[in-house]
Order: C-alpha cells, then sequence, then structure tokens
C-alpha cells in the first residue's frame, strides 16, 4: 500500500481532532458551564444551600451528554440536551419552603380566571417572580397585586381608606404595607394607611434591602 502524503496525514489527524474542538466548543459555550464560570450571588439564606438541591443532573453520563451536544453541532440530531443540570423548577423550592397556610399557593394559579395574570407574572411558577444569581429577593415590580385583585370588594372593609378608594386610586404600591404575599410574617394588617410599610421600605426590600418585619417569620426552611 502506498504510503499516505504528508498533506493527506494532516487532512485525517484534522479530522481525528475535530471531535475535540467541538466537544470543547459546545462545552465552553453552553449556558450551564459559562454561567458557572461567572454566576451571580445566592439569595440571602441561601449561602449553604448547595447547587444540586436546585439544579438536577440531566439524564445520561457527562460523556452521553457531550456525545448529544456534539451530534447536534454537527447535524446528526435534531435537538440539543441539557447539558449536566436541567432547568430548576418549582418542585425544588418547595422541597424547603412547602409550607402549611400559604396565602398564595402556585397551584391556584392554574384556574382559568388567572389565565391573563399568569401571562403578565408568570405566576404558575416560583421563578416568575423570584430569581437567582441576581441582586434581587423578588424582581417583580411592587404593583402586581392589580393583576388578581383588580374587582376586589370587602363586604366590611375595616380600613380607614378603604379597599374600593385604594383600588380606584391605583394605590397598588400600597399593597405589600399591609399584606405580605404568602402569608409567612408575624404581622397583622393594620387598618389605618399611615401604619402601613412605606412604599420605599417595600421597594428595598424587594431589591435584597433589609426586611420592614420586625419578628422573625413563622416557619424558617433549612438548608437541607
Ligand atoms: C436556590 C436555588 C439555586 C441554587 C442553590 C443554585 N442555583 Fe443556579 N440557578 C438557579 C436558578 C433559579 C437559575 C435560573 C435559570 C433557570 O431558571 O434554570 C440558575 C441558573 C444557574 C446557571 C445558568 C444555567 C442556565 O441555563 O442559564 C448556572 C450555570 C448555575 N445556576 C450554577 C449554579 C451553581 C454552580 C450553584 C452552586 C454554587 C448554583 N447554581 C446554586 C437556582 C439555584
Ligand atoms: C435546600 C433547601 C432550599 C431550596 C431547595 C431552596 N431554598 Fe430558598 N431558602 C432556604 C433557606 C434555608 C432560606 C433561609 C431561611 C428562610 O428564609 O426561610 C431560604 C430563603 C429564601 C428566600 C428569602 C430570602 C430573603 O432574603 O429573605 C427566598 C425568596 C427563597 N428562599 C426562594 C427560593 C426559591 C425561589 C427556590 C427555588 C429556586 C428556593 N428558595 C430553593 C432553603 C432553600
Ligand atoms: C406572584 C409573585 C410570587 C410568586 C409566584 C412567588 N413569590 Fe415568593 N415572594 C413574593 C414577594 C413579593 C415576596 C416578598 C414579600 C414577602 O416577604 O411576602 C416573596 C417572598 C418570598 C420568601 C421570603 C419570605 C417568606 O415568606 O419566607 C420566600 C421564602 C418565597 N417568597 C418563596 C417562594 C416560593 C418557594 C415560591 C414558589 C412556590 C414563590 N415564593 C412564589 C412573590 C412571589
Ligand atoms: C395570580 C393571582 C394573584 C396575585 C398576583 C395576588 N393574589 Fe391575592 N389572592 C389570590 C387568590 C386566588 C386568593 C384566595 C382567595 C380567592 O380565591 O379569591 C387571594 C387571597 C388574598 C388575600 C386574602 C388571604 C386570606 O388568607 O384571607 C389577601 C390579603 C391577598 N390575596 C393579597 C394580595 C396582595 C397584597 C397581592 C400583591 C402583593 C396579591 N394578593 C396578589 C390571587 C392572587
Ligand atoms: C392599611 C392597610 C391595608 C392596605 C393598604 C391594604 N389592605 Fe387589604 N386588608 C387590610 C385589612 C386590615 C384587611 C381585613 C383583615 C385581613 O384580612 O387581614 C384586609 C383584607 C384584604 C383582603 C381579604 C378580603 C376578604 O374578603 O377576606 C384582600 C384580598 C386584600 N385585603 C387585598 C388588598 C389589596 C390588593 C390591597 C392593595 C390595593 C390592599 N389589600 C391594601 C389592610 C390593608
Amino acid at each position: 500500500m502506498k504510503a499516505p502524503t504528508a498533506r493527506q496525514v494532516r487532512i485525517a489527524a484534522a479530522f481525528a481532532i475535530l471531535p475535540m474542538f467541538v466537544a470543547a466548543g459546545v462545552i465552553l459555550t453552553d449556558p450551564a458551564s459559562k454561567a458557572v464560570m461567572s454566576r451571580g450571588p445566592l439569595l440571602a439564606g441561601h449561602e449553604n444551600v448547595v447547587c444540586e438541591a436546585c439544579h438536577t443532573p440531566s439524564p445520561g453520563t457527562t460523556r452521553q451528554q457531550i456525545q448529544a451536544k456534539v451530534h447536534y453541532a454537527v447535524g446528526l440530531r435534531k435537538t440539543s440536551v441539557d447539558f449536566g443540570y436541567g432547568a430548576v423548577t418549582s418542585k425544588a423550592c418547595l422541597e424547603c419552603h412547602d409550607r402549611p397556610n400559604e396565602r398564595h399557593p402556585i397551584f391556584r394559579f392554574h384556574e382559568p380566571r388567572f389565565q391573563d395574570a399568569v401571562v403578565q407574572i408568570e405566576a404558575k411558577s416560583c421563578l416568575g417572580c423570584h430569581s437567582e444569581h441576581s441582586t434581587h429577593r423578588t424582581f417583580t415590580e411592587a404593583t402586581y397585586c392589580q393583576a388578581c385583585h383588580e374587582d376586589l370588594v370587602l363586604k366590611v372593609d375595616p380600613l380607614d381608606v378603604n379597599h374600593e378608594t385604594l383600588i380606584a386610586n391605583l394605590e397598588w404600591q400600597s399593597c405589600l404595607g399591609c399584606h405580605d404575599f404568602h402569608g409567612n410574617h408575624r404581622h397583622e394588617a393594620p387598618v389605618m394607611l399611615e401604619e402601613a410599610f412605606a412604599p420605599s421600605a417595600i421597594r428595598q426590600y424587594l431589591r435584597a434591602g433589609p426586611s420592614p418585619y420586625p419578628l422573625p417569620k413563622i416557619y424558617e426552611a433549612t438548608e437541607d
């Protein structure tokens, strides 16, 4: 058999190492590995929560995942696969934060009457309002109660400035000053508007500033 020319050797070598470049490219440009290298801080309280509590490993071994990614990159496969970890879901959050007496459990928001609200604020998932690796405790606007409580009417309204008036004046930033969303703070809603937390204090709290609630929470999650 004729010895291969130098050119043939170079081409064969290039083909032999090509998959490695593709694999490296796939891994380095994968959002998961990029963010592992430059991910933001964890929420206060999550400092000692392990990554795997929220990020569940994807099916398949790392080798199988790389192979599937390479096949996808070179067109041998129609869909990509999750690399290393799958998308974070509410199920992970509820492992630690499922609490009795939740005022707004997300399963309620599957009801047809919340269809529009769910489009606006993705209330069906914890991640519609909360994020991780960011500086915000929640990134929802303090006025989001409007999405579901626009038609609120109280039979007997104890407030000095009643709910009807607050809503007519679009005072949606006032709600979180008296009510907490999950009902997990030891805090009775006051009846005087001047006793509500100031909207600025609420906005700061949502951006990971200090909590306006003086007492410890009813349920504290644990790290495992
Ligand atoms: C309390 C839950 C939680 C913990 C703990 C956590 N993460 Fe995350 N992480 C998230 C959420 C939520 C996102 C947003 C992306 C999503 O929705 O899947 C995210 C995004 C990421 C991403 C980007 C993935 C993508 O597809 O964009 C990477 C990478 C990541 N986290 C790595 C880590 C590492 C490494 C640790 C441990 C040091 C960690 N995370 C701990 C919840 C968590
Ligand atoms: C392994 C357990 C664990 C998991 C999983 C977990 N958390 Fe937590 N979380 C904690 C602990 C512990 C705290 C601190 C104690 C507390 O506030 O109850 C906390 C606190 C929080 C806080 C309050 C932060 C503050 O500054 O007051 C929010 C918001 C939160 N978690 C949201 C989430 C969301 C959203 C998810 C899912 C992406 C999640 N957690 C997953 C354990 C967990
Ligand atoms: C529609 C928006 C929204 C959704 C959906 C949502 N939250 Fe919240 N969450 C908030 C807001 C606003 C706060 C801050 C006000 C407060 O402390 O009640 C908060 C506060 C928290 C806190 C800190 C205070 C406390 O109650 O201990 C935790 C923990 C938390 N959320 C977990 C979750 C988890 C877990 C889910 C999903 C099961 C979820 N949240 C879904 C809006 C939301
Ligand atoms: C995605 C829809 C949705 C959003 C957004 C929402 N709520 Fe509600 N809220 C509900 C549902 C559902 C109930 C249960 C009562 C019912 O079935 O009408 C409820 C009940 C309440 C109650 C009475 C709870 C009790 O235990 O008696 C208060 C107070 C309340 N919401 C305040 C708020 C405030 C304040 C906001 C904004 C921070 C808000 N809600 C945002 C859907 C929502
Ligand atoms: C000054 C404090 C204060 C403000 C501001 C306030 N509320 Fe209330 N709210 C109360 C009190 C007090 C009650 C009656 C006792 C209770 O349910 O805690 C109540 C009751 C409610 C109820 C329960 C109604 C029922 O039929 O049981 C809902 C829902 C509600 N408020 C939503 C809102 C929304 C949405 C806003 C913003 C527009 C708002 N509240 C603003 C103090 C306040």
